[in-house]
């Protein structure tokens, strides 16, 4: 099982907190992001990254933190196959794995808290897809009209 997590400088100790869960778990971990201060990084640039790993299907799931987990989701969701969830409390990490089969889970480290987004990840990963008539909802998302 191979996850990808990316954070900014606003991010890190988010990311620090989900890339130990996941080890604990046995995923393979591919991280990315600056270590520490004075290192900072555009949250886009890591987002393009973690998305394109995720619809590539290179790793099953992505993780991204920044501020406020926005920028982030803002920039996965560009992508057709991502579905990246901004996930503040337990009820969003459920549904966002169970109604819509999110496969990159977006935190914001300034909203919640590094402790926090442990909590809130591992909801996320013990959630699966409950498919049934959420299948056809979901493949509505990459319906894209008036692309040019
Ligand atoms: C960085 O200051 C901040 O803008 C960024 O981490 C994030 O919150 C963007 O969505």
């Amino acid at each position: 099982m191979k996850a990808i997590l990316g954070s900014d400088h606003a991010g890190i100790a988010g990311r620090k907190e989900a890339v130990r869960l996941l080890r604990e778990r046995g995923w393979e971990v591919q991280e990315l992001g600056p270590e520490g201060d004075p290192e900072k990084a555009d949250y886009p640039d890591i987002a393009h990254q973690v998305a394109q790993s995720v619809i590539s299907t290179e790793s099953e799931m992505g993780v991204l933190v920044c501020g406020t987990g926005q920028g982030m989701a803002m920039t996965a969701n560009r992508y057709r196959g991502a579905r990246a969830a901004v996930i503040t409390d337990p009820f969003t990490a459920e549904m966002s794995r169970a109604h819509n089969d999110a496969n990159i889970a977006c935190f914001g480290e300034r909203v919640v808290g590094a402790e926090t987004i442990r909590q809130l990840l591992a909801k996320f990963l013990d959630t699966p897809f409950e498919e049934g008539r959420h299948m056809a909802r979901v493949d509505k998302i990459d319906q894209v009209i008036g692309e040019a």
